[in-house]
């Protein structure tokens, strides 16, 4: 289930320039661009008022995009501001205007609020004071899967399956037996935190875990998408993974990661860092994409669980009950509902409201 009061990941900080940027999510098609007169992100409806072309495929000038099909303007509250069409003096029709987002550039990442609550009632960031201290080493990479985001999110945090689909690489195919852990509920967030027995060490992986025969892992979900899986290691060394998985749709998730490291913090082992977070993830993708039924049905009901699930039970009950203010992205599917009438009948003035802004927020 798709919820849209939430802050959601859409891009790399990187990413977003003075060239429009096409993201999907939550279904429905949306365009980042940096403005010129300030540098912060606009993120808009990409799907012009007035005959539905891609605003992505059109023009920054400014602080305003510009339709590539007949050049209407639109600035960074959605507003047109410019019909090129229009004879001089014609005011622009108030329903001319398109979605626009609340945005926040956090930890290299661009995040939109794509829900309808007022600024006090919205769900928080997730706080990562780690990303912004020395010591640690970051890398970033994408992934993406063909399936749910809450498949995605519960199996990040599931540590019963790395006895078997991670047994050639960290997981311990000797002990599969879970400890018992508590689960912690807060009001966004579920998290827990186990110490693990550890794989038999092989080459460098035998310094990083000082010799020890366990490590512990804190392992949280912050509502709805944003998963942290940190290890600590008895020799004191940490590696953090921080995954952002963006409900493309219903049944495609965009995993945006940061990996951070306290050891090897030299940039020669970037490299190795990505391809390590990545093969861990493809060892996943495939059992993941083959789970039943793709989408997630919601509330989710007739699995089999038990004590070594606790925490994604947790995550379902959290997500469930949030559910009730998380709003769903309007229309079917999450697609937008079709404005019954965005387009002006003529050129007069129109003083109506935006139909438009029924899409996602108003
Ligand atoms: S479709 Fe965008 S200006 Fe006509
Ligand atoms: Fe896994």
């Amino acid at each position: 289930m798709l919820f849209k009061n939430f802050w959601y990941v859409l891009a790399e900080s990187a990413d977003v320039g003075s060239r429009p940027l096409q993201v999907r999510a939550l279904g429905q098609d949306l365009v980042l661009f940096r403005r010129s007169s300030d540098g912060q992100v606009t993120v808009l409806s990409d799907v012009c008022v007035h005959r539905r072309a891609s605003l992505s495929g059109g023009t920054v000038e400014g602080d305003c995009l510009r339709c590539p099909y007949h050049g209407w303007a639109f600035a960074p509250d959605g507003t047109c501001t410019h019909i090129p069409a229009h004879p001089a003096g014609v005011p622009i029709p108030t329903r001319a205007r398109v979605a626009s987002y609340p945005v926040e550039e956090r930890y290299g990442w661009i995040w939109a609020f794509l829900g309808d609550l007022p600024p006090e009632e919205r769900p928080p960031i997730p706080s990562f004071p780690e990303l912004e201290v020395p010591g640690w080493r970051a890398v970033r990479g994408a992934f993406t899967w063909k399936a749910p985001y809450t498949r995605v999110v519960e199996n990040a945090v599931d540590v019963a399956h790395t006895p078997f689909l991670h047994r050639m690489s960290f997981g311990n195919p000797d002990n599969p037996v879970m400890p018992p852990f508590e689960v912690t509920v807060k009001p966004y967030t579920v998290e827990t935190t186990v110490v693990l027995e550890s794989p038999r060490p092989r080459g460098i992986s035998r310094w990083v875990m000082g010799g020890a025969s366990t490590h512990t892992v804190h392992l949280a979900v912050h509502l709805p998408n944003v998963t942290v899986l940190e290890t600590t290691f008895a020799g004191g060394w940490r590696m953090r993974l921080l995954l952002s998985n963006l409900p493309v749709d219903d049944r495609t998730t965009l995993t945006r990661y940061i990996q951070l490291r306290t050891f090897l913090r030299t940039p020669l082992m970037d490299g190795f860092a990505r391809a390590f977070t990545r093969s861990i993830l493809l060892e996943d993708r495939p059992t993941v994409e083959a789970q039943h039924p793709s989408p997630h049905p919601w509330p989710v009901d007739g699995d089999v669980s038990i004590r070594a699930d606790a925490l994604t039970l947790a995550y379902r009950r959290l997500l469930g009950r949030s559910g009730a203010t998380g709003g769903l992205p309007d229309g079917p599917g999450g697609t937008p509902s079709p404005p019954e009438d965005t387009v002006p009948r003529t050129f007069a003035r129109d003083a109506t409201e935006s139909s438009q802004g029924r899409f996602l927020a108003p």
